[in-house]
């Protein structure tokens, strides 16, 4: 029944679309939804590269029943053990009992611990193939992007990478699979936040398996979220190295809390020097209406951060001292770094937010600025100083 798409000769898209949940990993909003893609290679062995997540098993069985026209599915690559791609194994074996399920010894691992499964698996280690036909396809060990035991396959007959997780971003498939037969300008922003989410803190380990990879002659990326990659693979690899990088294009990310609109106050005088000043790029950011996901996003993006916070029972304001651990889980490095805050009575929060710089090791711009009460006329000023200051810092 199903019209499956082609992504090369015999090798089918079987993922789904997920239009349903409203936060991936129960943290980050899906406005755009997600996909979890999966493929199928019939060859003279039939495999499936990735499951898909357990909610949808029902339409993805029906996809592989159809592509396998009454063969028996040979093998079953495991890339990644996450449940949004790892979800619908123990159905698939049901489904196909001799499925031979591939993987590395980590795989097995959660493989049991998630599913119960211990009988049928390949191991393979890196650089091991696997003669599949006229196809063979060799595994590479991408420890970390975005758990330890992920792997990626290639494809050297057609110069397919199947890269799990990696390259993926938000964003259903509308009706096209591959870059070349869609508009893929909704994505690419999606990207930087699914990678400022998802991989985030894994930049080094991004960085290993961008090196690792480089050696492969790469036609086509099949990741495991959003379109596949042929037409736009440099730009697509060209995003995951910047981030993985932690290199910030030239703009500032102003995040503050405020109760009663004087930190807000303070936040729009930095923007308002910041623009005064030449940057062009600044996005503020309310951090009890931003979702986090978006902040994070655009910390990732660009490479000044200006955090504003009031003082609040002798404490961090909790949606900001929330912000500052998640981005400290993600380690995110090598940023300009500026601060402000204001006070009723007893202000400690801006002594909080220099010693949060302190930790990520950020580099200090321009002098901190804190406001007891209403905004006044010289802390105005200081405001207006300290964008100016991360504005040279970022222009020179
Ligand atoms: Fe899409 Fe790390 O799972």
């Amino acid at each position: 029944m199903y019209r499956l798409k082609t992504i090369a000769k015999d090798i089918y898209y079987v993922g789904v679309n997920d239009r349903q949940k409203a936060l991936f990993e129960n943290l980050w909003p899906l406005p755009q939804g997600v996909s979890y893609n999966s493929y199928l290679i019939v060859d003279e062995k039939t495999v499936l590269v990735d499951t898909v997540d357990i909610c949808y098993s029902d339409i993805f069985l029906k996809k592989i029943t159809d592509a396998l026209n009454g063969r028996p599915l040979d093998y079953l690559i495991v890339n990644h053990m996450e449940p949004d791609h790892a979800g619908s194994i123990r159905l698939l074996r049901q489904q196909y009992p001799n499925v031979q399920i591939v993987g590395n010894k980590l795989t097995f691992g959660m493989l049991e611990g998630y599913h119960g499964i211990t009988t049928g698996l390949h191991e393979v280690k890196e650089g091991d193939t696997l003669n599949i036909g006229s196809r063979q396809l060799s595994f590479y060990m991408a420890p970390m992007v975005h758990w330890p035991e992920v792997m990626v396959t290639y494809d050297a007959a057609d110069k397919i990478l199947f890269s799990a997780d990696a390259f993926g971003t938000y964003g259903t498939l509308d009706g096209g699979v591959i870059d070349t037969e869609m508009n893929v300008e909704r994505y690419w922003e999606e990207m930087v936040r699914y990678y400022a989410n998802i991989v985030g803190k894994y930049g080094n380990a991004v960085q290993r398996a961008l090196q690792k990879l480089s050696a492969l002659d790469i036609q086509t990326i099949c990741s495991t979220h959003g379109p596949i990659w042929r037409e736009h693979i440099a730009k697509a690899i060209d995003i995951y190295d910047r981030l993985s990088r932690y290199e910030g294009e030239e703009g500032v990310t102003v995040v503050y809390g405020s109760m009663y609109g004087n930190t807000e106050q303070m936040a729009e005088t930095i923007a308002s020097s910041l623009a005064a000043n030449g940057v062009k790029n600044i996005v503020l950011h309310n951090v009890s209406k931003s979702a986090s996901s978006y902040i994070l996003k655009d910390i990732f993006k660009y490479k000044g951060v200006l955090i504003g916070c009031p003082t609040y029972s002798n404490r961090l304001f909790p949606e900001i001292a929330s912000l500052l651990e998640r981005i400290e889980t993600r380690e995110v490095k090598d940023r300009l770094f500026g601060y402000f805050g204001s006070f009723s009575w007893s202000g400690v929060a801006v002594k909080h937010l220099a010693a949060f710089g302190e930790k990520m090791k950020w580099t200090v711009v321009g002098e901190p600025v804190e406001q007891k009460q209403a905004l006044k006329a010289d802390k105005y000023e200081a405001c207006w100083a300290l964008g100016q200051a991360m504005a040279e810092q970022l222009k020179g």
